[in-house]
C-alpha cells in the first residue's frame, strides 16, 4: 500500500501564502492523479472559505467536532467531516469553534497528539494530507507538526524574509526532538514573487545561506499574481481559474517538485537499507 504523506503547510507569520499553497497544490497534486485530503487547522476558516464553503460557521461537523471527541476519548468516524470540492481534491473544514479547541488542548492528556489521532485512520485512503496552519505556533500548530512528514514553509519574498523564521524553525526542531523524530523541513517555498525585481533572487541568497545547509528551498517559486484573490471568491482553484496563468504553471511545477523529492528520497532510503 503506498504511504500517506501528510505536510503541514506553516508559518507562524501572516498573509505569506499558506492557505493558498495548500489549495493550489492540493489541487495541483490530484491532477498528478494523487488522492488529496486538505484540512483547515486554522480558526479563521479561510481554507474552508477559499474552498468555497462560505458560511462555514453552519458547517455541523468540522476539525473541531472530531479533535473534541477525540479529547474526550470518544469514538469518532472522521469521514463524517469531509467535503468533496469539484477539482478532485476533499476537505475537512473548520470555524471559530476551532479557537475553543485551541484553548482546551492545553488540558488534555497527549494534548500534542490529538490532530494525529484524528487523522490516523484516513492515511490509508490518500496518497497526501496537507494541513493548512493558522498564523501562530499555537498548540494546534504543534499538533499539525506532531503528526506531519513534513513541513512546507511558504516565505513572502520580501526584505528580511528571514528574519521572522528562526522561531518557526525552533519550534520544528523542538518538536522533532522531543515529540516528532521523522518531521522533516520539506522545505522553503518563495511567493507573491514579483518578476519585475532582483527581489527574489537575493531573497533566495539570504534564505540558502541562512537555512540552506539544513533546509531545501524549492526551486519552484510562486509568482505574484492579482488574480488569485478573484479565485478566493469563487471557490476555484487558479489552475481551473486561469490554467494557463504563470501562477498555474507554477503551482503545477511545484507540486511536481513536492512528488520528486518524495521519491528521490525513498529511493535514498532504499539504498540506505540495502547498504546496511
Ligand atoms: N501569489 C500570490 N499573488 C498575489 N496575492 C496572493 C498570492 N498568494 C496569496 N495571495 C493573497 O495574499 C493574501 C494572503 O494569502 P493567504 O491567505 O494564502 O495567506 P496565509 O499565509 O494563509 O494567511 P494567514 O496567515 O492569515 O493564514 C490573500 O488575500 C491572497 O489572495
Ligand atoms: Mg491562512
Amino acid at each position: 500500500m503506498p504511504k500517506c504523506e501528510v505536510i503541514a503547510i506553516a508559518n507562524q507569520k501572516g498573509g505569506v501564502g499558506k492557505t493558498t499553497t495548500t489549495f493550489n497544490l492540493g489541487v495541483a497534486l490530484a491532477q498528478e492523479g494523487k488522492r488529496v485530503l486538505l484540512i483547515d487547522a486554522d480558526p479563521q476558516g479561510d481554507l474552508t472559505t477559499y474552498m468555497g464553503w462560505h458560511n462555514a460557521d453552519r458547517i455541523p461537523v468540522t476539525i473541531s467536532t472530531l479533535m473534541d471527541k477525540s479529547m474526550k476519548d470518544e469514538p469518532i468516524d472522521p469521514k463524517e467531516a469531509i467535503l468533496k470540492h469539484d477539482e478532485g481534491v476533499e476537505l475537512i473544514p473548520s470555524n471559530l469553534e476551532l479557537s475553543a479547541t485551541d484553548a482546551n488542548l492545553y488540558q488534555a492528556i497527549c494534548r500534542e497528539s490529538i490532530l494525529r489521532n484524528t487523522i490516523t485512520p484516513l492515511k490509508k485512503d490518500y496518497d497526501y494530507i496537507l494541513i493548512d496552519c493558522m498564523p501562530s505556533l499555537a498548540l494546534l500548530t504543534t499538533n499539525a507538526l506532531a503528526c506531519a512528514d513534513k513541513v512546507i514553509i511558504p516565505v513572502q519574498s520580501e526584505f528580511l524574509a528571514a528574519k521572522g523564521m528562526s522561531h518557526l524553525m525552533t519550534s520544528i526542531l523542538r518538536v522533532r526532538k522531543y515529540i516528532n523524530p521523522n518531521l522533516k523541513v520539506g522545505g522553503i517555498l518563495l511567493t507573491m514573487v514579483d518578476g519585475r525585481t532582483n527581489l527574489a533572487k537575493d531573497i533566495s541568497k539570504e534564505l540558502r545561506e541562512t537555512y540552506g545547509t539544513v533546509f531545501k528551498l524549492f526551486d519552484t517559486t510562486i509568482p505574484r499574481a492579482v488574480k488569485i484573490a478573484e479565485t478566493t471568491r469563487i471557490g476555484e482553484s487558479i489552475l481551473s481559474y486561469d490554467k494557463n496563468s504563470r501562477i498555474a504553471e507554477s503551482y503545477k511545477n511545484f507540486a511536481k517538485e513536492v512528488i520528486d523529492y518524495e521519491r528521490e528520497e525513498k529511493a535514498r532510503n532504499t539504498n540506505a537499507v540495502q547498504v546496511r
